[in-house]
């Protein structure tokens, strides 16, 4: 399926546009909304308005069931901490039951943290088959990857796990991971994109400019859902006719 591509102005709009998304899609849900959230700066900006009026009061928060798409391998309350940016910008600003909120246990060493993480999915979802998430929040690195997936790791050939510890050489550690499988599995995946550095990245992902194998962000492709691309003006490739 070919992903949508929509070009917004500026950051801030493309994070009105993403947040009104979610809360357009946490309303239509029925009895859950299973959400993944990304790390990374980008999504800050839209967890912000998503923990205010008007967009907070709008969502029917204990309907949400909060996920992380991946984490860095480090306690809750550090600053890389994927769950503490979306803790501080958001979860301790809206009426989520504590159940709801199924944080990876990025303190244990990566591959436990893994583990762990896989059958809390399993224990939500069921182990029968890959779970399905209503909406995956993807954010996209200067170099193509997305989620921990990283160019060159080993959690890209991984097609039975649900989630890994991938080592990743050039940041020297472990990141907690969903793999490839899952995340295409999903109802809706979004990525978030913005910043002129995601120029060159975005100009193989979106329009094949590449003449090496996939970025692991051009792998994103949900086999029945939606693939949406948010992306800012500046992020936008420069097209060589
Ligand atoms: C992470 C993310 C990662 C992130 C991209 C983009 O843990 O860092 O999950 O995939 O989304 O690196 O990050 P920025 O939004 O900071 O550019």
């Amino acid at each position: 399926m070919k992903p949508d591509v929509e070009v917004l102005d500026d950051a801030a709009i493309l994070a009105q546009t993403a947040a009104q998304l979610i809360v357009d899609r946490a309303k239509a849900s029925s009895e859950r909304f299973t959400l993944v959230l990304s790390g990374g700066s980008t999504p800050k900006a839209i967890y912000r308005l998503l923990a205010q009026p008007p967009l907070r009061d709008e969502i029917p928060w204990p309907q949400v069931q909060l996920f992380w798409g991946d984490e860095r391998s480090v306690p809750p309350d550090h600053a890389d901490s994927n769950f503490r940016t979306a803790r501080e910008e958001l979860i301790d600003h809206v009426p989520i039951p504590a159940a709801n909120i199924h944080r990876i246990q990025a303190e244990l060493p990566a591959s436990e943290a893994a583990t762990a993480y896989e059958a809390e999915l399993q224990r939500f979802f069921g182990s029968a088959a890959l779970p399905r998430f209503d909406l995956v929040l993807l954010g996209m690195g200067d170099e193509g990857h997305t989620a921990s997936l990283f160019p060159n790791t080993t959690a890209l050939d991984e097609t039975q796990h649900w989630v890994v510890a991938n080592y990743v050489p050039k940041l020297h550690t472990a990141r907690i991971t969903l793999t490839f499988p899952v995340i295409n599995n999903a109802q809706e995946v979004v990525f978030l994109v913005a910043g002129a550095a995601k120029q060159e990245a975005l100009g193989h992902v979106l329009y094949g400019q590449h003449d090496h194998t996939p970025l692991p962000a051009a792998r994103i492709a949900p086999t029945n859902g939606r693939l949406l691309w948010l992306l800012d003006r500046s992020a936008m490739p420069v097209i060589n006719h």
